[in-house]
């Protein structure tokens, strides 16, 4: 999508085979570019965040992988990097698929080959990820089509939680992709944007995105959803996730199963963009499988923003002394979802639907009667 007008991915590679992407911690203040020079400085990117999103994580891991090979392409060193990639972030599946889709592309190739396979191979998944994305959106503005022809010219109410757009991926955006199209094709479409405590990937990234791309949006404090459902004022709700079971269950940012909840009593349509790279074959029941990140309290506890003068400060919001805790990610169980929008069209988010629009998944697929045990 466009940075100033001009197109831009959020992860390449420089002409020294070193990794540039967007630092996303200094969003919406300043747009700066990084460069990732070590499986290390990969690492470090996806932990801090500077790098986020489920599908930009794979990515940046995948590079992270061609970074290693690079230093040192023997199989202990590129174990070694994998073990470090994967411990950055638990809940983004993304990240163990371009994991062991790198380990498959390298593990039994010729050291002298490895470098060159390794970032082709990443090269590939990023690729790969545009090209979903993209049609994740053909597929989903279906949706926001169908909506505009009943309301006869009055704008289009999307609400979306986090921040699922193109910063989160290669280009587009789950759930961004769908608006996206909608705008271009003419449609008049106004985003939601829950601010998406305690990081506020809402009001800082997924404002900014929406903002370089001209779509009207309005950002909201997060427990507006549910007032704005009861008085008709949300037509759709479309999120990203970070992991999908089996069986349907969605984990996302904090806050997202409330907002399913609230759309569910309101009859809004609750939907979940998502690349099939996000999709757990081997889970099946969200709540009880799917590991939920734990982050710092400093998150919660402090708030960061520009002072007037123009400085960036971070002020604590809480007493001293108070207990804070940070979980990142929650589950929205299957039935509260009305549809998960693939790049293979729009799904029910039932084991059957999942299974049959992935059959080339279905061995990685856990029979639900292990669910229980
Ligand atoms: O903690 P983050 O910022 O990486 O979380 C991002 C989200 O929750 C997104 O909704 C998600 O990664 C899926 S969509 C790209």
């Amino acid at each position: 999508m466009k940075v100033n007008g001009t197109h831009t991915r959020t992860i390449w590679v420089e002409a020294d085979q070193s990794v540039g992407t967007i630092d996303q911690t200094l969003l919406p203040h300043r747009y700066a570019t990084m460069r990732l020079e070590t499986a290390d400085d990969a690492a470090r990117a996806i932990k801090t965040m500077q790098v986020r999103g489920a599908p930009l994580i794979g990515a940046a891991a995948a590079y992270g992988m061609a970074l290693a090979a690079r230093q040192d392409s023997s199989d202990a060193a590129l174990e070694r990097a994998y073990a470090l990639l994967i411990a950055t972030r638990p809940t983004a599946i993304n990240l163990k698929w371009a994991l062991d889709e790198m380990m498959a592309a390298l593990r039994n190739r010729p050291r002298a080959e490895r470098v060159a396979a390794a970032y082709r191979r990443a090269e590939e998944i990023a690729d790969e990820d545009v090209a979903i994305e993209k049609a994740i959106g053909k597929h989903g503005v279906k949706l926001i089509e169908d909506i505009a022809a009943k309301k006869a010219g009055a704008r289009v109410n999307v609400l979306t939680h986090c921040n699922a757009g193109w910063l989160a991926a290669v280009d587009w955006g789950p759930a961004t992709s769908p608006i996206y199209h909608a705008h271009d094709a003419g449609i008049p479409v106004h985003v939601w944007v829950d601010e998406t405590r305690p990081r506020n990937q809402g009001a800082s990234l997924t404002a900014w995105e929406l903002g370089q791309h001209g779509v009207p949006h309005t950002v909201i404090a997060d427990n507006t959803g549910g007032h704005l459902m009861q008085h008709g004022e949300v037509d759709i709700v479309i999120t990203g996730t970070d992991r999908v079971t089996a069986q349907g269950d969605v984990a996302n940012k904090i806050g997202t199963y409330l907002k399913a909840l609230a759309a569910k009593d309101n009859g809004v349509p609750f939907y979940v963009a998502l690349p099939s790279t996000t999709i757990d074959f081997t889970v099946l029941d969200g709540v009880n499988e799917i590991p939920i990140e734990q982050r710092g309290g400093d998150e919660v506890a402090m708030i960061t923003g520009r002072t007037t003068d123009g400085r960036i400060e971070s002020v604590q919001i809480v007493p001293d002394g108070s207990e804070v805790a940070n979980y990142a990610f929650d589950v929205t169980p299957a039935r509260l979802v009305t549809g998960l929008i693939t790049e293979r069209g729009v799904l029910t988010a039932t084991r059957e639907a999942l299974a049959e629009a992935f059959p080339e998944r279905k061995d990685a697929a856990r029979d639900p009667a292990q669910a229980a045990e």
